[in-house]
């Protein structure tokens, strides 16, 4: 037998053996305790609505809670979509609720939409790493921590009857691995009953031939099963929105009152407003937290780990250890860090090498020219020196010519002043 084996054989945990107790011991508490814990501590729970602007979101959150959250309207005019959270403290009975209900402002609004997801992606990231930094602290607070990862997204479709808009399919399939969606169909009292329902078929068939996962009610609860199973038939729910009260009968029921009737928004035949209330907040709200943490936060934490290169061990391997996995990153990190160094160093030697050749080339073109330059010049000195011998020899030619004139001119005038005397004395000998 492998050394391993044995080791594994001696490493199993014995299996618990059943006893029976004599008497009441009192841990069947135990459940109580964790409610009680719960209640003291409070929960949290954070909405996203995605939707286009004037949809009906803040109208809806307002209908749902039964109050008036502060909200300003959106402008069409934003650059991009921006996410803004607002965390409210509601109490119902004994239970504290930190509810957080994040817009995604200007969503839809934008000429170019390719990218409309993006931030809202990130969004829902960044509030995963930052519960995985806290995870991480040596000191951590998990107790007390504000937990604002996204626990739904209502994403709210515009009552068109036709069919989803590819803005609609792109963002949710970039949303299903994130976040539990919740596609709604947004005043619904808009579209008639029998379109509706068309409406809804069309809808779910694109989503399901997009490969689009939206959250499912579950069913393995025996207490819920049933009206989840029902209800996830009904997905996805088309409400209606209002604050408004309105009196039928002698009752005031929140409504939207038009000429021609009164659209009731807790009437089941009139929308599906009840039913989403039901679902999210009266049943399955904790397994929303619950799906959030146990599903889609996993899946970032372990994509970001394996990212920053931890591995659990294939089966047969060692345990995971996390020291044995930070010094196997520290080293690959450190040669890594020499590969670049050794890369950085050769680069600027080859760098210099270049530089190197290409002066020694400026070198050789300057001496060449200036070679060429003085080639030229002394050719030219070389004309101009005979050009000034020529001219010398010229001016001495003409120096000597002036003086032969001069002497011929003198020679003339001497002559031409000697004949009037003998012209006297000849006449003395007649
Ligand atoms: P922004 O936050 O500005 O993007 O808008 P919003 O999506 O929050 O919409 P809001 O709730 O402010 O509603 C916009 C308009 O739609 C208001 O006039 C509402 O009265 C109306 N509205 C809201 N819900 C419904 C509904 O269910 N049906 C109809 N017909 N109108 C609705
Ligand atoms: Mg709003």
């Amino acid at each position: 037998m492998a050394a391993t084996d044995l080791e594994r054989i001696s490493n199993a945990e014995p299996e618990p053996r059943s006893l029976s107790l004599g008497g009441h011991v009192g841990f069947d508490s135990l459940p109580d305790q964790l409610v009680s814990k719960s209640v003291t501590q409070g929960f949290s729970f954070n909405i996203l609505c995605v939707g286009e602007t004037g949809i009906g979101k803040s109208t809806l959150m307002n209908t749902l809670f039964n109050t008036t959250f502060e909200t300003e309207e959106a402008s069409h005019h934003e650059e991009c979509v921006r996410l803004r959270p607002q965390t409210y403290d509601l109490q119902e009975s004994n239970v504290h609720l930190k509810l957080t209900i994040v817009d995604a402002v200007g969503f839809g609004d934008q000429i170019n939409k390719d990218d409309s997801y993006r931030p809202i992606v990130d969004y829902i990231d960044a509030q995963f790493e930052n519960y995985l930094q806290e995870e991480l602290k040596i000191r951590r607070s998990l107790f007390d921590y504000h937990d604002t990862r996204i626990h739904v997204c209502l994403y709210f479709i515009t009552p068109t009857g036709h069919s989803l808009k590819s803005l609609d399919l792109v963002t949710m399939k970039k949303l299903d691995s994130k976040v539990n969606i919740i596609p709604i169909i947004a005043k619904a009292d808009t579209i008639s009953k029998s379109e509706l329902h068309k409406f809804k078929i069309k809808i779910m068939g694109e989503l399901v031939s997009n490969g689009v996962q939206i959250y499912q009610f579950p069913t393995d609860d025996e207490a819920v099963a049933e009206i989840n199973a029902v209800m996830n038939a009904h997905l996805p729910f088309a409400v209606v929105g209002s604050t408004e009260e309105v009196k039928v009968g002698n009752k005031l029921v929140r409504a939207r009152q038009y000429p021609w009737g009164v659209v009731q928004v807790e009437n089941e035949n009139h929308c599906d407003f009840v039913k989403l209330r039901e679902m999210l907040i009266r049943v399955n709200m904790e397994d929303l937290r619950e799906q959030t943490h146990s599903r889609h936060y996993e899946l970032y934490r372990r994509c970001k780990l394996e990212e920053m290169g931890f591995q659990d061990s294939d089966g047969d391997s060692q345990p995971f250890s996390l020291q044995e996995t930070y010094e196997a990153k520290r080293k690959e990190f450190l040669s890594e860090l020499q590969r670049k160094e050794e890369e950085m160093r050769q680069m600027f030697v080859n760098k210099v090498k270049e530089t190197e050749l290409e002066l020694k080339e400026k070198e050789r073109e300057l001496h060449e020219k200036f070679e060429h330059l003085k080639r030229i010049h002394q050719e030219e000195k070389r004309k101009v020196e005979e050009k000034r011998k020529e001219l010398e020899e010229e001016t001495k030619a003409f120096n000597c010519r002036k003086a032969a004139m001069e002497a011929l001119q003198s020679q003339a005038l001497h002559a031409t002043s000697q004949q009037p005397l003998r012209k006297d004395k000849d006449k003395k000998k007649f």
